[in-house]
């Protein structure tokens, strides 16, 4: 598959927005995708076409998800998604559009009350955690996501445990990526950095050899070196063969990196294209990106 190219044409934070005539719904009516990279406002979700025939040959697809913890109150409101072997994709919304819940949703955390989650063409709507790892989905969630008075090493010990006997394979792959886990591998993890917890975390998922990968704000409360940081082993999980779905508040960067990124807003899609298209669309700059967003 190719690699997700720079974005080039960066488009910076406060750049003025563009007014935006709205897309017709009318799919016939759709430019070629060159010609929509192009034109402004073409990523946004008009109806499910788009989705539809991306994900066919999808790794994991969700289809229309309806999701809520309070009876009668969905936080998901027909959410698709689907994300291909190899791909790495990130998820970008405003606080509490639902962005967690959908990864939840996914690795069978909260209730799918309509609509499916797919894994290689089986249907695992509902399915619960352990049975997902053992499927190879692996879950990073945006908080407490080590054991703090274990050791780094105890907490990789606790990832493998479905996996008897492929301690020590595992943990080479882990610390080729975090070099700083083998150094400190007698630490407890509660006396880490907030950065050096998040690679703990993210070892710890990958010691089951997942094939799909959740991470849910895996760069959240780092420093920006350390941001920056997490951004490059997610690009280097994402190159040794693992597809990765990453729901990211520092949405610049992250759409920096991704191949494609969605936009979700109230539980919504409200945009889907490559990272580039969506750092470059004038709409997702002003709602999402921009000074606005931010206010
Ligand atoms: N356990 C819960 N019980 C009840 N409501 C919840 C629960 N978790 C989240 N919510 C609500 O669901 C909505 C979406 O939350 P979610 O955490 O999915 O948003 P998010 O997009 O991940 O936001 P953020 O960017 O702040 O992480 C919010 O209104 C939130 O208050
Ligand atoms: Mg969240």
């Amino acid at each position: 598959m190719s690699e997700p190219e720079p974005n080039a044409e960066r488009a910076e934070a406060g750049d003025e927005a563009v007014a935006v005539p709205a897309q017709s719904a009318a799919a016939q009516d759709a430019p070629e995708p060159e010609e929509a990279a192009e034109t402004a406002g073409s990523s946004a979700v008009t109806d499910r076409s788009d989705h539809l025939a991306g994900a066919q040959d999808a790794v994991l697809r969700a289809d229309e998800l309806y999701a809520g913890y309070i009876p009668g109150v969905n936080i998901l409101n027909g959410a698709d998604l689907y994300v291909k072997k190899g791909e790495l994709i990130g998820i970008i919304g405003p606080n509490g559009a639902g962005k967690s819940t959908l990864l939840k949703s996914l690795f069978g955390l909260v209730n799918v009350r309509t609509g499916t989650v797919t894994l290689n063409g089986e249907d695992i709507t509902n399915l619960k955690a352990h049975s997902l790892v053992s499927r190879g989905v692996g879950y990073v969630p945006q908080t407490n996501n080590v054991f703090p008075s274990l050791t780094i090493e105890e907490n990789l010990e606790m990832g493998a445990f479905q996996v008897p006997g492929k301690f020590k394979e595992r943990f080479e792959f882990v610390c080729e990526i975090f070099p700083a886990l083998r150094e400190r591998r007698k630490q407890r993890a509660g006396s880490l950095s907030g950065g050096e917890r998040q690679m703990v975390a993210m070892g710890r998922a990958l010691m089951t050899e997942p094939s799909v990968l959740l991470l849910d704000e895996p760069s959240a409360g780092l420093s920006p070196k350390l941001q920056d940081l997490v951004f490059i082993q997610a690009q280097q999980i994402n190159k040794a063969g693992v597809t990765i779905i990453m729901v990211e508040q520092n949405a610049r960067r992250c759409l920096q990196i991704c191949h494609r990124g969605y936009v979700l807003d109230q539980g919504r899609n409200a945009y889907m294209a490559t990272g580039r298209e969506l750092i470059n669309d004038p709409k997702v700059i002003q709602l999402y990106l921009g000074t606005l967003a931010r206010a």
